[in-house]
């Protein structure tokens, strides 16, 4: 299913301090400018929410978290709650990052219980999945992303604004991409996943791709089938290059 408005996700992951607030003021003027064709988000570390928010207000920027606890509230040092990034300024969270996957030892279900969180608190989460370089080389990143989905995306997400991320773990900061029938193939099959976990439900929701989308190649791959916008990394972090992605949607 084609998307008609695409999703573009800045994730500045622990980047975006001083002079990214000016890319950032740059950013949501030249976006005030040129009315954009897709929706436009930016996902700053979480101390940065709230002064982001300031920054973008009355800019069509949406504001995004990089992950949340699962429990509303409690004895969890260092962790944020949804309702903590709702009350920041945010809309959106990136839930299940390979990053936090492979750094944190999250799981789909861990991932899955986030997303409910994030529900209740009325963000619209991010779902990250994708595959490793050696999974990939096994064959196995159709079975892999398959089994993210059934197991990260909670029942309750039915009718609920939500997206999927495929981000290959292989492709994140590497400046590698897979082909653009590498990236239909798994589309495909993500959204064949999303429609046998949630019906009718999971015909909706946009699927971004991420991992090393610049200026130069999102046009081609925001093109390919299914790809309903962008979760970009590096190339969030610069006025000139997040725009040209934004223009490529
Ligand atoms: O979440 C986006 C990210 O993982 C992709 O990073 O730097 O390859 O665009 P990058």
């Amino acid at each position: 299913m084609k998307q008609s408005v695409k999703l573009v996700a800045g994730n500045w992951k622990m980047n975006g301090l001083g002079a990214s607030l000016g890319e950032a003021e740059a950013l949501a003027k030249a976006l005030q400018e040129q009315a954009a064709a897709c929706r436009v988000a930016l996902c700053p570390p979480a101390t940065l929410t709230e002064r982001m928010a300031r920054v973008l207000e009355g800019s069509a920027v949406e504001l995004g978290g990089q992950d949340c606890h699962a429990e509303a509230s409690g004895a969890f040092t260092g962790s944020v709650s949804a309702g903590m990034l709702v009350d920041a300024g945010a809309a959106l969270v990136i839930l299940g990052h390979s990053e936090r996957r492979a750094g944190f030892g999250e799981t789909d279900a861990d991932v899955a219980a986030k997303v409910e969180a994030a529900l209740a608190a009325g963000l619209e989460p991010i779902i990250c999945i994708g595959e490793t370089l050696e999974q990939r080389e096994a064959g196995q990143a159709v079975e892999i992303v398959s089994r993210q989905v059934a197991g990260s995306l909670p029942d309750g997400l039915s009718g609920k604004a939500f997206a999927v991320a495929y981000e290959p773990v292989w492709a994140i900061g590497t400046g590698l991409t897979p082909t653009l029938e590498q990236i239909e193939e798994v589309h495909a099959a993500v959204r064949a996943a999303m429609v046998a976990k949630l019906g009718e439900g999971g015909r909706v929701a946009p699927i971004l791709y991420g991992g090393s989308v610049k200026p130069s190649n999102a046009a081609e791959i925001l093109a390919v089938a299914e790809v309903g916008g962008a979760l970009v990394g590096g190339a969030s972090l610069k006025a000139e290059d997040f725009l040209g992605i934004i223009r490529a949607a």
